[in-house]
This record gives C-alpha cells, structure tokens and sequence, in this order.
C-alpha cells in the first residue's frame, strides 16, 4: 500500500493533520507521523518504507533520499524549498513540489504584527507612532508581498515594491503599487518588508548599506529567511544608526548579540512562526496531501520545482 509520511519538525495543527488523514486514506494510502522529533535518526528511520513525504521547513537532503528507497515525492507544504536538496532528490528520481500561496496570508499577517510591536514600542505604554501615512516597501513581490500589499492599503500606507520581473504598468495601477529599485526601496520607505526566497542571488543580500541608507526611523522587517541578511555588517551599521531598528521572524545566528547591542530597537520572535496558523496549516497541509494523490495517481505535477 502507498505510504505517505508527514515529518515535522514543527507540527501542523491537528485539525490539518486530520484533514490530510481523510485525503491520503480517502484515496486509499495509509499515512504515518513523525511530529517533533529530535534526532535526524528518527527522520532516516522514519522514511525508509514511504512513497511519499509532506514536511515544513525539515531538511530533506541526500541522507534521506538514500534511506528512502521507495520515495517517489516529497512536497513542501508551504512557499520555501530551499530546505530539500535538489539535486539529491532528482538524482534519486524524486519529484519535489511546494504549495505556493497557501500560507501567504499568515505570514502577511505576522509581518504586519511585528511591525505593529515595533512602531508601538512593544506596547510597553510609551507615545508609538501609526502606520497610516507610512510607505512601505516590500522586497520580494510574490504572493505574500500580494497579501502585504492589501493589509497595508487598509491601513492607510502608501505601498512600493521591488521584484526581479516588475509587474506590467496595467496591473501596478490596479494594485496601487510603486515599483523602485531596492536602493531606492531602502531608502524612501519607512518600513521594508523583506520577502524574497533563499537562493544563490540572495544570500547575504541585504547588509549594512541597507540599514545607513534609510530614512530616519526606519524599520526592516524580516518573515523570509535569516540567510538573506549579512549578519555581522547589519549589525555594524544598526549599532551605527541608533535610530533604525529590525523585526525578524527568524532570529539571526548572532540573535544574543542582537539582543543586548539593540534592545527594543530589535524583535525576534521565539520560534519561526509566520505560517503557525491552523488556517496556514490546512491550507498548505491539503494543498500538499492533494497534490501527492495527483502526482501517484494521475502523474499530476503541477508545483513540481526540480
Ligand atoms: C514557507 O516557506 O512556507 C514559510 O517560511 C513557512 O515555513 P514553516 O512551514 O517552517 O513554518
């Protein structure tokens, strides 16, 4: 019987575990879980006999592929799939999909979150400051720069954005967008929304020239990938400008530096949690459990990035 795995590190809510249960069995495949574990052991154990994985942001790499001798496929639920190595699984004949979109809007929300805590000075009873009025910019326009766009809009900002393929002049007036180059996002927006994938082109992308060229006040807020930022010369250049300040969903290698050198100029939350939702979760969970019936059953792949 075709055996579907869902391994995270960091579980799904269980109302999306029991509706992927009802899809993988409803189509006739028995499911198995690994939740929360701790040694990469149980994940090389854990797969040996499947066909098929779902996993967040766990590392699927060629340890995996090798233990995994049935595996057919293994899909992201969620944007991000720099966690699969993909070379290994093509060279294992594996397909590897992700579930674009279905988590945007969480992430969306939580950039907002962040960015109200900082504006709002954790809300620890001092005079803030309001988002309407502010211009945002969003680096990265894909689909949670979409969501972003939209929240921001209802709070009244303006909003600019920078992405490698800029949107065509018809659809930048629907949305009510300002397109800029990133420098320029830097440096007239009041706050930057950082929302490019990890890839070769981003790592260590946005450094310290980035914090020195914002306005006075400024604020980066980071629901990406603590890889696209250039640690140690942000740093440098935040310590520098004792005005701006950073947001970041996941807390940088030098997270306790950060913390002491900037204070409440700087928010990590505790664990990466912009896709923590139960909404997210069953979006991207069936999204993923759907598209694993479609690729074994109907050779179905559509999502497919390797
Ligand atoms: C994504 O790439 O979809 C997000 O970063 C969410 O990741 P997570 O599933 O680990 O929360």
């Amino acid at each position: 019987m075709t055996k579907v795995l869902i391994a995270t590190e960091k579980p799904f809510a269980p109302v999306a575990v029991d509706g992927i249960r009802k899809i993988v069995e409803g189509a006739g495949f028995e499911l198995v879980l690994l939740e929360k574990y701790t040694e990469r052991q149980q994940l090389l154990d854990a797969v040996k006999d499947v066909d098929a994985i779902i996993v967040r942001s766990d590392k699927i790499q060629a340890d995996v592929f090798e233990a995994a001798k049935n595996l057919k496929i293994v899909v992201r639920a969620g944007a991000g799939y720099d966690n699969v190595d993909l070379e290994a699984a093509t060279k294992h004949n594996v397909c590897v999909m992700n579930t674009p979109g279905q988590n945007s809007n969480a992430v969306a929300e939580l950039a907002f979150a962040l960015m109200l805590a900082m504006v709002r000075n954790h809300f620890n009873g001092k005079s803030g400051s309001e988002l309407k009025g502010k211009k945002l910019g969003i680096q990265g326009f894909g689909h949670i720069g979409r969501c972003l766009a939209k929240i921001a809009q209802g709070f009244g900002m303006e909003v600019y954005y920078n992405k490698r393929h800029r949107l065509d002049a018809a659809e930048e007036k629907e949305l009510g967008l300002t397109y800029c180059s990133q420098e320029d996002l830097f440096k007239q927006c009041d706050i930057v929304s950082l929302n490019t994938p990890k890839t070769a082109e981003t790592v260590k992308s946005i450094n310290g020239k980035y914090v020195k060229m914002m306005p006075k006040g400024g604020l980066i807020v980071n629901t990406a990938r603590k890889e696209i930022i250039d640690e140690e010369c942000f740093l440098a250049a935040l310590k520098e400008r004792t005005d701006v300040r950073y947001a970041t969903d996941i807390a940088p290698d030098m997270h306790e530096e950060y913390q002491k050198e900037l204070q409440d100029r700087y928010l990590a939350t505790a664990k990466k949690m912009g896709a923590q939702t139960a909404e997210a979760n069953i979006n991207a969970g069936l999204a993923a459990a759907n598209q694993i019936v479609g690729f074994i059953k109907d050779g179905c792949e559509t999502f497919r990035v390797n």
